[in-house]
């Protein structure tokens, strides 16, 4: 079996790693000459909207599927009418568009922070009159890592923020005052099965993400019992076939939908060592026609990011429980170049070795 991928970073290569055992190989569309994923797949150098290079992916694939979302929709749609794709192309414009997806959330009863929809100065106004203090504005589209948006928590930050952000199609949304950030990392069957992973726990720092700890502590049934059936109901609406995340804002027993992710996600792996079948295989599994793998933990882990620094390998690997995952990327600011994750039996034992890890090394953002 070949499967296709649109885009050729980080999560195509660690989708790659895990077709690998199961005799899938890959082949990569991406636009860069060295793209993450070279050592382990075959590699179409190309523009997502370039026909020549989706034909060619088309044709050496038998089912293809997205790393990141915001390759145009026009462009799964065609590659969709000649080798299936899967997550489907609905799913990939739901997600590019915070307004869509706002209104797709509010749609199937999810509860999302207040927001409105700004195209002038006039509705940026309105918005806020109508939101209040604190607020976030934000492009509405190819945002990622907390780029294209400012957080607004006094009125002398308003007019900044415009002179930032406007002129292009925006959101405004009011600032959630969160207990803590949460996701879940979900997976659909072609057969229609859904599988959840236990709830993550996030810390973001300066919008992107810094640690995830899973599983979450003192979720309680209630909480996960809300998670799993919020995003089934997405699941199920999308006809969706494939990993998808979906971020939270956790306000006490209240679960907000942040926004959602059509692609394995980097809140999910610690799951390459922290539970049964991976988000990469589950992934894989999925896009593939194949059964799904366990969603269960192993225990209890932690993910670092390492963004814009080369950490002594040494120092990581010396530290039991550990596993490195070094993306073999150029190392630039604010770039995230691998992740570390920390494996334990108990939630004590992963926060000691966490703890003796930090230690080492600081994982500040660079
Ligand atoms: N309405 C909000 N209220 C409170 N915090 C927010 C809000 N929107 C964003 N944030 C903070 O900023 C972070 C990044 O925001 P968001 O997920 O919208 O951006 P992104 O650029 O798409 O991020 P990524 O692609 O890394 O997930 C959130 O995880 C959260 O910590
Ligand atoms: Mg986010």
């Amino acid at each position: 079996m070949r499967l296709g991928i649109l885009g050729g970073g980080q999560l195509a290569r660690m989708m790659a790693l895990a077709a690998h055992p199961l005799g899938i190989t890959c082949a990569v569309l991406d636009p860069s000459a060295d793209p993450c994923a070279r050592p382990v797949a075959s590699v179409i150098r190309g523009e997502f909207d370039d026909l020549q290079s989706l034909y060619e992916l088309a044709r050496a694939s038998d089912v293809i599927t997205y790393e990141f979302e915001n390759v145009p929709v026009e462009s799964a749609r065609w590659l969709a009418e000649r080798v299936p794709v899967f997550p489907s192309p609905d799913a990939l414009e739901v997600s590019q568009d915070r307004i869509v997806e706002k209104n797709f959330f509010a749609k199937l009863g999810i509860p999302t922070p207040a927001f409105a929809d700004v195209l002038s100065r006039d509705d940026f106004d309105r918005a806020l009159r109508g939101i209040g203090l604190p607020a976030v504005l934000k492009t509405r589209r190819f945002g990622y890592d907390g780029k294209g948006q400012c957080v607004i928590r006094t009125e002398d930050q308003i007019e900044p923020a415009w002179t930032q952000l406007g002129g292009r199609p925006l959101i405004v949304e009011g600032f959630v005052e969160f207990d803590r950030e949460l996701s879940s990392i979900a997976v659909r069957s072609q057969k229609g099965e859904c599988r959840y992973y236990p709830l993550v726990e996030n810390e973001h720092r300066d919008g992107m993400l810094y640690r995830s700890l899973a599983p979450a502590a003192n979720t309680g049934e209630e909480l996960t019992e809300r998670a799993c059936e919020f995003a089934e109901r997405v699941l199920n609406e999308l006809n969706y076939v494939g990993v998808l995340a979906i971020e939270w804002f956790q306000d006490g027993p209240r679960l907000i939908a942040n926004e959602m992710a059509p692609r394995v996600h980097n809140s999910g792996h610690w799951t390459l060592e922290g539970a049964a079948c991976s988000q990469f295989e589950n992934h894989v599994r999925a896009v593939c026609g194949l059964p799904l793998g366990s969603t269960s933990a192993i225990g209890h882990s932690a993910m670092f990011n390492l963004i814009g620094q080369r950490p002594g390998f040494d120092t990581i690997l010396q530290i039991p429980g550990t596993h490195l995952h070094w993306y073999g990327k150029e190392t630039k600011p604010r770039r995230k170049v691998g992740h570390v994750t920390v494996a334990a039996t108990s939630a004590d034992e992963r926060d000691h070795l966490a703890a003796e890890l930090l230690l080492r090394h600081d994982f500040a953002i660079r």
